[in-house]
C-alpha cells in the first residue's frame, strides 16, 4: 500500500469539518427538529444524546479505524483486513452491502437536496414567496414540486451534478475545499437565523426550555427507537462512508479527539437548527407534531407571515442546501474511490459513472412520487420503500456488522497498528460498546422495524 500516493486531509481541523460536514445534513436540519418536537423536546434530546454516545460514536470510531488501517478503497480495504484478521471470508460483505446501501441513500438524499435547492432559488427569485397573502401557497407549491417529476427533475439533477463535481475534484481539492467553505457558512447562517428568531419573536426562552427541559411523560418506547435509528443516519455510519473518510486520515490526527469533535459538531448543528426553527414554530402557532412537512410546508407558511420572513426563508433554504451538499459527497466517495482503484477509469470518469448510475435510480425515485403508480411496488412508491429500507434495515444492519466485525473478529493488535484509540481505558470502553452495547441497541431497532 503506498502511503505516498493516497490523498490525505490537510489537518485535524480540516478532517473534523469534512467529517462533521458529512454528518451534519438534512438529518440534522430537516429531521431532528420535527422528531424532537413530536417527542416532547428535552426528554427526547437526552435519550438521543445517550444513543449517540453509547452506540453512534463507537461505530463511527470503528469506521474511522477500519479506514485508517485499510488505507485504500472500501472493497479492497475490508478484504485486506478480513484476511489479516483470519476472519470468515463472508465479512467482506460489509463493503459490498455498504455500496448497495449508498446507491439507495444517495438517490433519495439527492431528491430532497434538489427540493432544498428549488426552495432556495425559488425564495431568491420570489416565486415561492410572492407577496400574496395566501397561506396555502407554499404547501401547494410543495405538492406541485413532489408530484410533478418534471418540476423536480432539474433541481434534482443540479444537486446530483454538484455532488459529482465535488467528488470528481478529489479529496483535498474537491470534498475538503467545499466543506471548508460551506461548514463555516452553515454555522454562520445558523447563528444569524437564531438571532433573527430571538429578535423578531419573543419565543426564544420558550424554545430553549422546550429543547432542554425533559418531560419524560411524552417519551414513548417508539421515541427511544427513533432516537437510536436517527443516531446512525445523523452520524452517517453503517454503510462505509466514514470508512472511506477514515482512509484519508493523516498520521497526526488523534482519532479519539477527532471523533468526539465530529459528534459534537453534528449534535451542535442539530440543536442549533432546533433553536432556529422552534421560535418560528411557536410564534406562528405551528403544532409540534407537523412531522416531515415542517421544513418544506409549514415553515414557509410561517416565514410568509413574519416580518423579514422573505429574507429568513432565503437564508434558511441556503442553510439546508449547504448542509445537504456537504453530506452527499460522503455517499458518492466510497463508490467513486472503489471504481477509481479497481478499474482503469480514473477518478473523474469513475465518479461520473457512479453518479450517473445513481442519477438514474433517483429519476425512478422521482417518478414514484408522481402518484401514478410508476416505479411502485405493491402500490408503495419506491421513494417511501427506499426510505423505510434504509433507516429500518440497511443502516442498522450495516452498523451491526461493523460493530461485531471490529469488536469480535479483528485482533486488537491490528486495530492498534496505525494510530488508533490510544488511551487504554477508552480502548476498553470502545470495544465493550462494540461488543455488547451497540449490538443490543441495534438488534432492538432491527426487530422492531420488522
Ligand atoms: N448524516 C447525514 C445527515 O444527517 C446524511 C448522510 C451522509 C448519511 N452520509 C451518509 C446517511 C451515509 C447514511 C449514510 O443528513
Amino acid at each position: 500500500m503506498s502511503e505516498l500516493k493516497r490523498e490525505r486531509w490537510g489537518s485535524q481541523w480540516a478532517f473534523v469539518l469534512v467529517a462533521g460536514g458529512a454528518a451534519a445534513g438534512l438529518g440534522n436540519i430537516w429531521k431532528f427538529p420535527y422528531v424532537a418536537a413530536e417527542n416532547g423536546g428535552g426528554a427526547f434530546v437526552l435519550v438521543y444524546l445517550v444513543c449517540i454516545l453509547a452506540v453512534g460514536l463507537p461505530v463511527l470510531m470503528a469506521e474511522f479505524v477500519l479506514g485508517r488501517v485499510a488505507n485504500k478503497n472500501n472493497l479492497d480495504g475490508i478484504r485486506d483486513i478480513v484476511k489479516a484478521s483470519d476472519a470468515a471470508p463472508a465479512w467482506v460483505g460489509i463493503g459490498w452491502m455498504g455500496m448497495a446501501a449508498l446507491l439507495v441513500v444517495l438517490s433519495i438524499y439527492s431528491v430532497v437536496g434538489g427540493w432544498a435547492l428549488a426552495y432556495f432559488f425559488g425564495a431568491l427569485s420570489d416565486l415561492i414567496f410572492p407577496n400574496v397573502n395566501s397561506v396555502s401557497e407554499p404547501g401547494a407549491s410543495f405538492a406541485q414540486l413532489t408530484s410533478n417529476p418534471m418540476k423536480s427533475l432539474g433541481w434534482y439533477t443540479l444537486f446530483m451534478v454538484s455532488t459529482i463535481a465535488i467528488v470528481a475534484g478529489g479529496v483535498s481539492k474537491g470534498i475538503q475545499r467545499v466543506s471548508l467553505v460551506l461548514m463555516p457558512m452553515l454555522l454562520l447562517l445558523l447563528a444569524i437565523l437564531i438571532v433573527f428568531g430571538a429578535v423578531t419573536t419573543d419565543k426564544m426562552q420558550e424554545a430553549l426550555s422546550f429543547l432542554l427541559f425533559p418531560d419524560f411523560h411524552k417519551l414513548s418506547a417508539a421515541a427511544v427507537l427513533e432516537a437510536l435509528g436517527h443516531a446512525f443516519f445523523t452520524l452517517s455510519v453503517g454503510v462505509g462512508a466514514m470508512i472511506a473518510f477514515g482512509s484519508y486520515l493523516p498520521a497526526r490526527v488523534n482519532l479519539m479527539k477527532a471523533s468526539l469533535a465530529v459528534v459534537g459538531l453534528d449534535t451542535l448543528v442539530a440543536l442549533l437548527a432546533s433553536l432556529a426553527i422552534f421560535p418560528v414554530m411557536l410564534a406562528n402557532g405551528i403544532a409540534s407534531d407537523t412531522g416531515p412537512g415542517l421544513v418544506f410546508v409549514t415553515l414557509p407558511i410561517a416565514f410568509q407571515q413574519m416580518p423579514w420572513g422573505q429574507v429568513l426563508g432565503i437564508l434558511f433554504f441556503l442553510l439546508l442546501s449547504c448542509a445537504a451538499l456537504t453530506s452527499s459527497p460522503s455517499m458518492l466517495e466510497p463508490i467513486a474511490n472503489s471504481l477509481q482503484e479497481k478499474t482503469t477509469l480514473g477518478r473523474k470518469k469513475g465518479t461520473v459513472l457512479a453518479g450517473g448510475v445513481i442519477w438514474v435510480i433517483g429519476v425512478l425515485q422521482l417518478l414514484s412520487l408522481s402518484g401514478e403508480g410508476i416505479a411502485s411496488i405493491a402500490g408503495q412508491p419506491l421513494f417511501e420503500l427506499s426510505g423505510y429500507l434504509v433507516s429500518n434495515l440497511m443502516l442498522p444492519a450495516g452498523a451491526l456488522l461493523i460493530a461485531l466485525f471490529v469488536g469480535w473478529a479483528v485482533p486488537h493488535s491490528l486495530l492498534k497498528s496505525k494510530r488508533g484509540i490510544e488511551n487504554p481505558v477508552s480502548f476498553r470502553l470502545w470495544v465493550t460498546c462494540l461488543r455488547y452495547v451497540a449490538p443490543f441497541g441495534i438488534l432492538l431497532i432491527l426487530l422492531s422495524g420488522l
